[in-house]
C-alpha cells in the first residue's frame, strides 16, 4: 500500500488554518514565521519559496530574510539576534546549508528554544533526548505521523533507519525511541547493512543516495519509509528502489508524493506550537 503524504500534509494544514483562525480571534495576533536564506543555493531556493506558499495558505505571516552568500558570519548571527528579539516574530528558521564560511552552530546558538521551527537549538535537542516537551525537527516528525495515520504499530518494533544527520536520522531516532520502538541507527560505517535492514519491521531510508534500499534488503511484508530526495535529470528520485520493492512491502512512501510533503507541514504546526509557548 502507498502511504499518501498529500492525504496527511493536507489534514495538518488544515488544522493549522483552523488553529490560526482560532489565534486571530483569541489573541488578535498573526502567528508569524521567519526564514533566513543566505545566499542563492538553488534547491534552498526551492524549499524557501514552497515554505512562503504554505505559510500564506494556512495565514500564517512569513517573513523571508534574504541575505547575500557573502554576508559574513557576524552579519548572520546579528540579523537571526534582531529576529529573536522581534516580539513580531514567532519562529525562525535558518534555511541549510549555510555557506562554507559559516559556522551554523553559531547561527543556530542564536535562536531562542521556543522560536527554534526547526527543532535544531541545543535546548529542543536535550528535551527530544530527555522525552520531554519540545520542538521537534519537521522531517521527523513528519515520518511519524504518518506512521500514525496509517496505523502502524510503532510501539515494540524493530526500526532501522539509515542515516545519522542532525535534521533526519538522530532525532528521529529519539522520537522513535521515545514511542516504545527498538531502533538501530545507521550510517555509512555500518556493517552488514543488510542484515540489520532485513530484521527491521520499518525501514526508513535518509541517505541521500538514489534507490540504495533494494527489495533484497527487507522483509516480505516491512514498512519502508523513504526521505530522501535526490534530483536526477530524468527527474526526483528517493533514497529507496521503489518499483522493486512496491510488490515486496506492506507500505512505502513515495517520492515525490511522501515525506518531503509532510516536512512542510509540520514546519506549519512548529510555528503554532512557537506562538503558543510565546502566548500562554
Ligand atoms: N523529505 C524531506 O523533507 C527531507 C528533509 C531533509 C532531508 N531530505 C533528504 O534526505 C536525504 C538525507 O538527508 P540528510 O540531510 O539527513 O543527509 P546527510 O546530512 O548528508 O546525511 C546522510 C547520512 O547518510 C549516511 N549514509 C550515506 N551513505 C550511506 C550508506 N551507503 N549506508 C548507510 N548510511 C549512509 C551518512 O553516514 P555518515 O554519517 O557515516 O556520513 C549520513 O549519516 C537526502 O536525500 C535529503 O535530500 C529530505
Amino acid at each position: 500500500m502507498i502511504i499518501d503524504g498529500k492525504v496527511v500534509s493536507s489534514l495538518i494544514k488544515e488544522n493549522v488554518k483552523k488553529e490560526v483562525e482560532t489565534i486571530k480571534a483569541k489573541y488578535n495576533k498573526t502567528p508569524s514565521l521567519a526564514v533566513v536564506l543566505v545566499g542563492e543555493n538553488p534547491a534552498s531556493l526551492v524549499y524557501v519559496s514552497n515554505k512562503e506558499k504554505a505559510c500564506e495558505k494556512a495565514g500564517i505571516k512569513s517573513i523571508m530574510v534574504k541575505m547575500d552568500e557573502s554576508s559574513s558570519e557576524e552579519e548572520v548571527v546579528l540579523k537571526v539576534r534582531e529576529l529573536a528579539q522581534d516580539e513580531n516574530v514567532n519562529a525562525i528558521l535558518v534555511q541549510l546549508p549555510l555557506p562554507g564560511h559559516i559556522n551554523k552552530d553559531n547561527v543556530l546558538k542564536e535562536i531562542p528554544f521556543n522560536k527554534d521551527a526547526d527543532g535544531l537549538t541545543h535546548e529542543n535537542v536535550a528535551r527530544l533526548s530527555l522525552n520531554e516537551e519540545s520542538i521537534v525537527p519537521c522531517t521527523p516528525m513528519g515520518v511519524v505521523d504518518l506512521l500514525k495515520y496509517y496505523n502502524i504499530p510503532i510501539d515494540g518494533a524493530n526500526v532501522a533507519i539509515l542515516g545519522r544527520s542532525i535534521l533526519v536520522g538522530k532525532p528521529l531516532q529519539m522520537l522513535l525511541t521515545n514511542l516504545n520502538s527498538t531502533v538501530t541507527l545507521c550510517h555509512s560505517k555500518t556493517k552488514n547493512l543488510n542484515e540489520i535492514t532485513k530484521k527491521a519491521d520499518i525501514v526508513v531510508a535518509a541517505i541521500g543516495s538514489p534507490k540504495f534500499l533494494k527489495a533484497d534488503m527487507v522483509k516480505e511484508g516491512a514498512v519502508v519509509v523513504d526521505v530522501g530526495i535526490n534530483r536526477l535529470e530524468s527527474g526526483i528520485v528517493g533514497d529507496a528502489d521503489f518499483d522493486e520493492l512496491i510488490n515486496k512491502c506492506s507500505y512505502i512512501t513515495p517520492v515525490p508524493g511522501g515525506c518531503g510533503l509532510m516536512t512542510v507541514a509540520e514546519l506549519l504546526n512548529n510555528t503554532i506550537k512557537c506562538f503558543y509557548s510565546q502566548n500562554k
